[in-house]
């Protein structure tokens, strides 16, 4: 097993691999897919999902086209929700937005190339295999597209987008869908790719649920408290727009409770499974999170 820093590292070493080479008419959108895709991160999901699978017996090479292609569904989601008609803002990973860069439009349709992109890559390593491998390719693809889909991250996203009713069952609904399925998506993903044992698959995926209810909570505070030079994107977005937030909802101390209680329930997720320390401590450094 190695650390999240270097899943990190072979992350960022084969995005490129994956995306179209910037040739011909269709150039400039790819040039805006790797513009985002290619713009740093912290390759949380596709680190976990690397995580994940290797946790379960698969080698990184085989699930590296699947820890890739769900960085792209990352990075699809990010192009859009930076758009003018979503939160309408103009930094991200410390550089202009894509749209600043290449348009309304092309931001638009750049974010739904990487999201095809991405089960283009996934199938095609599906393909490849047979028999019960295969058929587990094909149980991860189903779950990573539920968990990107309308009943996850873009159901999250269209209840975010709306006025709310400031209660704690709808935050807990947009945390979950918006950003807790895609960690879910990751973790739990990688578990079905490597043909996991159910009680580990649902281990992996009450972690990621606790740990990305916490990962959104953190966000709301660092829009309110972090440094722009640090977390690379506009601080008081969340005000700007009026969201719910965590910090709208219970104020900064509360919000801060209510991340530590996410991350306990998270390592608690874990209890007995050997092996796991390195996603326990990720979720542990939760509070000391600048970015
Ligand atoms: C940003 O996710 C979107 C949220 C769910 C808050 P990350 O904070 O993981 O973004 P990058 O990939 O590191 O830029
Ligand atoms: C969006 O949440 C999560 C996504 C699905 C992209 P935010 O709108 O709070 O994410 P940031 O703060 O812009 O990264
Ligand atoms: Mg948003
Ligand atoms: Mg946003
Ligand atoms: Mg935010």
């Amino acid at each position: 097993m190695i650390d999240f820093a270097s899943y990190k590292k072979i992350v960022n070493e084969s995005l490129e691999d994956y995306l179209p080479k910037k040739v011909g008419e269709a150039k400039r959108l790819y040039e805006s897919m790797g513009y985002s895709l290619l713009s740093g991160g912290k390759r949380l999901r596709g680190s976990m999902l690397l995580f994940s699978a290797g946790y379960c017996g698969l080698e990184i090479k085989d699930a590296l086209p699947f820890a890739c292609a769900l960085e792209m569904i990352h990075a699809y989601s990010l192009i859009h929700d930076d758009l003018p008609v979503m939160d309408n803002d103009d930094l991200r990973r410390g550089k202009p937005t894509n749209h600043k860069v290449y348009g309304d439009a092309m931001a638009l349709l750049a974010g739904d190339a990487l999201l095809n992109q991405a089960f283009e890559v996934m199938a095609q390593e599906g393909a490849k295999l047979s028999g019960d491998r295969a058929a587990c390719a094909l149980r991860a693809i189903a779950y990573i597209s539920k968990c990107s889909g309308a009943s996850g991250m873009i159901a999250g996203q269209v209840a975010d987008m709306k006025d709310f009713e400031p209660n704690e069952q709808r935050l807990l609904y947009i945390e979950e869908n918006k950003t807790a399925k895609l960690f879910m998506a990751a973790l739990a993903g990688g578990a079905y790719l490597a043909g996991a044992p159910e009680e580990i698959t649902a281990a992996f995926e009450k972690y990621a649920y606790n740990y990305g209810l916490a990962f959104q909570i953190t966000d709301d505070i660092l829009d309110e408290t972090g440094d722009e030079a640090l977390i690379g994107k506009p601080i008081k977005s969340d005000e700007k727009n009026n969201k719910l937030t965590a910090v709208k909802l219970f104020g900064l101390d509360g919000a801060r409770q209510h991340a530590v209680k996410a991350v306990n329930e998270a390592v608690f997720a874990l209890e007995g499974m050997k092996g796991t320390k390195a996603l326990c401590d990720l979720a542990l450094s939760m509070a000391d999170r600048k970015f």
